[in-house]
């Protein structure tokens, strides 16, 4: 039996979940890939703190090269988050030739295409599907399931927090505050909430969902984005009676080349499907010329459903390891020019 030594990055929420799937689906995970799997190291800030998983002696650390200079680690999986010094680690893990997966649309919206192609020249692969709409396989559905199609439009729910609390202000009266606090006590929010509220954990989603529904770098920046910020009991209240339900919505489109990405609280009549789409739920509609309407509906944060999406990422790379090869299919984008956005 070969054993696969897995360097863990962060035991947090997401970080608890790989564990306890991992430990609990070992046999699945071994059916498929023929190994077992080991968390060999588990990186955290402070080895002191009280941990939802239990982890054999020594295997949790605070010293990032035990891990990514451990010889024996094959694959790493970061679920810390954030930017620096995250970036700088994936980088050192690919260049020593380990296979990463990770949940971090922070840093694949803003250096997705660097690191994937620092991955690239190492011959070694980089998944992310938790890092779009939790346990939703969407960034499978465009990658494999839509390579024959061309997509026009995405349109979702990708943020579980703003969800969460639009949800329970319409249903519950919660007021914000109160439901933030909530969204943050379930581990749906982002360490730093203002990125769920303002709309930019969203953004970075649906720059990755343009990326690679419409095969171009989407930069994010060019992502207009307004957040639930200054939505009122108030507004929810009014808008319930007029028939409507607000909820935060990114847009992607595009049409005759021209593209466009846009994040915003709408006002959607009470029977349209995203009307209905509560609490944590995600969905995202995807039109394609061929297919037509498609629909995904799923768990977008949280601790379990999130962890599925980064466990299939890893069986992923076992698998392709077993087979000699890198990458489920090409993820960059070959176009060689980044479409305009269209004329208002
Ligand atoms: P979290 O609960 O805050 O956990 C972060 C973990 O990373 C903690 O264990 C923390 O250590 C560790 N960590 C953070 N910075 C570190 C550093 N500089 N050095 C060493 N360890 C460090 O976060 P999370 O909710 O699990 O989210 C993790 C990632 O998954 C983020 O990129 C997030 O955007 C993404 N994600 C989250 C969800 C979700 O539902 N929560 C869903 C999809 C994607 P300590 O425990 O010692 O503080
Ligand atoms: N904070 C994010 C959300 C986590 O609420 O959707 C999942 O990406």
């Amino acid at each position: 039996v070969q054993e696969i030594k897995v360097g863990l990055m962060g035991l947090g929420t997401v970080g608890s979940g790989v564990v306890r799937l991992v430990e609990r689906h070992q046999e699945d995970l071994w059916n498929q890939t023929g190994c077992t799997i080991t968390i060999e190291k588990a990186l955290v800030r402070d080895k002191q703190k009280e941990r939802a998983v239990r982890l054999p002696e020594g295997v949790l650390t605070d010293k990032p090269e035990e891990l990514l200079h451990h010889d024996g680690i094959d694959i790493v999986v970061e679920v810390m988050g954030g930017i620096e010094p995250t970036r700088g680690y994936i980088r050192q893990a690919l260049e020593t030739g380990k296979h990463v997966v990770t949940a971090n649309k922070d840093l694949m919206a803003l250096h997705g295409a660097e690191l994937l192609s620092v991955a690239a020249k190492n011959h070694c692969d980089v998944f992310y599907e938790a890092s779009v709409a939790g346990g939703i396989p969407i960034l499978r559905a465009l990658v494999e399931g839509f390579s024959s199609d061309r997509i026009t439009r995405m349109v979702g729910i990708v943020n579980g927090t703003t969800n969460f609390i639009l949800s329970e202000m319409k249903k519950n009266g919660m007021a914000f505050e109160d439901a933030l606090a909530e969204a943050q006590r379930l581990g749906y929010a982002e360490a730093d909430p203002t990125a769920d509220v303002d709309g930019w954990d969203a953004a970075r989603k649906m720059a990755i969902l343009a990326t690679l529904g419409f095969h171009t770098e989407w930069p994010l920046d060019e992502v207009k984005v307004r957040g639930i910020g200054d939505v009122t009991l108030e507004d929810v209240r009014f808008a319930g009676q007029l028939g409507y339900t607000l909820k935060l919505v990114g847009i992607a489109r595009q049409d005759e080349g021209k593209v466009e990405v846009s994040v915003q609280p709408a006002l959607l009549p009470d029977e349209h499907p995203l009307s209905s789409v509560d609490g944590v739920y995600n969905a995202v509609y995807v039109h394609g010329e061929a297919v037509g309407e498609t629909m995904f509906y799923g768990p977008g944060a949280g601790e379990l459903p999130t962890a599925t999406a980064v466990v299939s990422d890893l069986v992923t790379v076992v698998k392709n390891q077993k087979l000699g090869v890198n990458g489920r299919s090409v993820v960059a984008p070959y176009r060689e020019h980044k479409p305009k956005a269209p004329a208002d």
